[in-house]
């Protein structure tokens, strides 16, 4: 299967790619600035490349809504990709990560001073690029996803050792702190393109339920991934006490050992039971459940593009959906 994800993600690519190729200028020329540092860091985390699914999506999005190749969902796109590097900075710091990308973290590297100072350089350089396409609609949409962001990670912060968290409150942090960003970037795509309300509607449900399966599949990986195909360490949610839907799965249907294991483990944090962690959850159930709800959000997804009129662009959508699921990195 592992060897096919390129492959997939390459058929996708190859649908959009001079704009990806645009995206890829654009983001080396607005970049650049005349603090050193800044140049530094932000060369180091957007060098290391990363998936670029995001842009992906916007390009695709805007395709399918009936944009021409090249036009404004090229900066679209750099937007939501700063956006999302500029949280991944952020994100780093707040979860004390050591790996990104296949690299150390910029935190690891520089300290969290120059990883947050250099994400809130990211995070108004995607604002001064939005402004250029002088359309409030899209301002307002990306003004109203970053503060949501913003309150998913402080929501997710509020969970973190708690075993009592919920399913419910657990969904409402993936949506906010990565599914809104989704969501918000098939849609600016749509009102870029002038499309009706009723396509923008079904493009930015798309986006939300692509997010939402993303993220489940991210925690799922955080059990059962590769580190070195990931770029990222396993354990960190565990490591941090963050009860993700694994662990709240199992914490409800396991045994009452694996109950009270799970439970100190997610009040301590660390990483010392990881082993014990993962049989638990997987004896329990927890990944095959996550997969479950991360498939249903995959049909949702799949379901909204019924409006969208059917050219090669939607169906990479529709792949695109199909990666989200199978992806191991
Ligand atoms: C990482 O996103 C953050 C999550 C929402 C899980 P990606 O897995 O898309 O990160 P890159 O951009 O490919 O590194
Ligand atoms: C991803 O958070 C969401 C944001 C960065 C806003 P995570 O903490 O779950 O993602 P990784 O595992 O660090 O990539
Ligand atoms: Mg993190
Ligand atoms: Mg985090």
């Amino acid at each position: 299967m592992a060897a096919q994800q390129p492959t997939l993600l390459e058929g996708i690519r190859n649908t959009v790619t001079a704009d990806l190729a645009a995206v890829d200028s654009t983001v080396r020329r607005e970049l650049t600035s005349d603090v050193l540092l800044v140049n530094q860091v932000s060369d180091y985390i957007i060098g290391a490349g990363g998936k670029r699914l995001r842009p992906l999506l916007v390009l695709l999005a805007a395709r399918a809504a009936g944009l021409a190749p090249l036009g404004a969902q090229v900066p679209g796109a750099v937007v939501i990709e700063f956006i999302h590097t500029a949280t991944l900075l952020h994100d780093d710091v707040v979860d004390g990560s050591h790996q990104r990308r296949g690299r150390d973290t910029a935190n690891e590297v520089w300290g969290n001073a120059a990883s947050v100072l250099v994400g809130d350089f990211l995070y108004s350089r995607a604002f001064q690029l939005m402004v250029r396409l002088k359309n409030l609609r899209v301002m307002e949409i990306m003004a109203d996803a970053t503060n949501v962001i913003a309150e998913g990670e402080v929501l997710q912060l509020m969970n973190a050792n708690d075993p009592e968290t919920t399913e419910a409150r657990y969904l409402d942090v993936i949506y906010r702190k990565t599914a809104r960003l989704f969501e918000s970037g098939a849609q600016i795509a749509a009102v870029l393109a002038g499309a009706d309300a009723r396509v923008e509607r079904a493009l930015a449900d798309y986006g939300r339920h692509l997010g939402n399966a993303f993220q489940l599949v991210d925690d799922s990986l955080d059990y059962r991934g590769n580190p070195a195909e990931r770029g990222k360490n396993v354990g960190d949610d565990l490591s941090e006490g963050k009860p993700t839907l694994p662990v709240i799965y199992a914490l409800k249907h396991g045994s009452p050992a694996q109950r009270a294991l799970l439970r100190s483990a997610i009040e301590e944090g660390g990483l010392s039971e990881l082993g014990a962690v993962v049989q638990a959850i997987e004896s329990a159930g927890g990944l095959e459940y996550t997969a479950r709800l991360a498939q249903g959000e995959v049909d949702q997804a799949l379901a909204a593009l019924e409006p969208v009129p059917d050219t090669v662009h939607t169906e990479a959508l529709r792949q695109l959906a199909g990666f989200a699921i199978s992806r191991s990195y």
